[in-house]
């Protein structure tokens, strides 16, 4: 499949995050509720002298919940320890990290929804009492071993609450939902990273980026580095709101962000399906992509814009839909 620039999932290309990832509270735009509730529960977890209680972050992909758990242990001034769902493959490797544990460490567990649910529950007793219970030995030889853990907190990532076993979900004290950037936000990251970057831009041509964005900062800065290229290649280093938008239109992302791939989806739902109720796997099918793809590539974006619903009969384009792909109305109107 041909590498998509508007993708909110990581690329090969954006290994260039971790130079301009923000390391402190202060430093992270946006997302002002969770940071606020965080800055508190820091600071009287500091005051008591307690670990922080164990925090879930969820959101879509790129909206800086690796970023907010680095931050999370900084503030801490604590140790952070990262693992990642689908790399824990056995019970004993679970049981290794958390016994190489130390005292105030954070562990970071990214795609936490991932993990094996016999695995998942080695982590109940560990969340709520610090301690690790293992069977040792086999057949008739095993017997129960119980360890005890020091202080932690532990932050699970996830891009899908939903898929989230409640009896873990439930031991999380801190819940918090990443949202959607706004306009403004995205335009502070993108003015951050030309700073970090030391690669300057002009403030329409921020402004543009961040329209551009589908309100997430990964394909923000992905954006700014693309069109940074062009401003070095066709200018002279400098991204002005001319090369922005000669970019932009090269790499086919269109003034709200979206790309071939939306576009085709919408036409293909408005022309194919007379503007819906059609089913997810109908238009997957029509256009020729993964329906979970669909779902969590395209479709959040769409829904959040109302260019697109859901509804118990299937996925509609919506009248602001019709008006930005300028196609006439039939019929039907949402
Ligand atoms: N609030 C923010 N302020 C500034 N930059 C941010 C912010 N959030 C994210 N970023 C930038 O966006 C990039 C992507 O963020 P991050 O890797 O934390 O996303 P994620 O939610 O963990 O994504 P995934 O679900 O794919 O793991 C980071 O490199 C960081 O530079
Ligand atoms: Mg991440």
């Amino acid at each position: 499949m041909e590498e998509r620039v508007i993708t909110n999932y990581k690329l090969e290309e954006d290994t260039f995050e971790l130079t301009i990832r923000p390391d402190s509270l202060d430093e992270y735009i946006g997302q002002t509720d969770a940071k606020g509730n965080l800055k508190v529960f820091i600071e009287a977890t500091k005051i008591r002298e307690e670990p922080l209680d164990h925090v879930l972050l969820y959101g879509p992909p790129g909206l800086g919940k690796t970023t907010l758990a680095h931050i999370i242990a900084n503030e801490m001034e604590s140790n952070i320890k990262t693992a990642s769902g689908p790399t824990i493959e056995k019970s004993g490797d679970l049981a290794a990290i958390l016994s190489s544990l130390e005292p105030g460490d954070v562990l970071f567990i990214d795609e936490i929804h991932r993990m094996p649910r016999y695995i998942e529950e080695i982590l109940y007793p560990a969340m709520e009492d610090y301690s690790l219970d293992i069977i040792v030995g086999s057949d008739g030889n095993s017997r129960n071993l119980k360890i005890d853990l020091p202080p932690f907190t532990l932050i699970g990532a996830t891009t899908r609450a939903g898929d989230l076993s409640s009896p873990l979900r439930n031991r999380f004290g801190i819940v918090l939902k990443l949202n959607y950037y706004n306009e403004k936000e995205l335009t502070d990251i993108i003015k951050r990273t030309s700073r970090v970057l030391q690669i300057p831009i002009d403030n329409e041509a921020a402004i543009e980026l961040a329209k551009r964005s589908r309100g997430t900062p990964r394909i923000a800065n992905r954006l700014f580095k693309r069109v940074s290229d062009f401003a070095l290649v066709m200018g002279n280093g400098h991204i002005d709101l001319d090369i922005t938008k000669m970019a932009l239109q090269r790499l086919k992302v269109d003034a709200l962000g979206l790309d071939e791939t939306d576009h085709e989806l919408l036409t293909t739902i408005i022309g194919k399906f007379n503007g819906g109720p059609v089913g997810l796997e109908a238009i997957a099918s029509s256009i020729g992509e993964e329906a979970t793809t669909i779902e969590d590539v395209y479709e959040p974006y769409l829904l959040q814009i109302g260019f697109m619903k859901r509804t118990s009969r299937g996925r509609i384009a919506t009248e602001k839909a019709y008006q930005h792909l300028k196609i006439e109305h039939q019929d039907k109107l949402v």
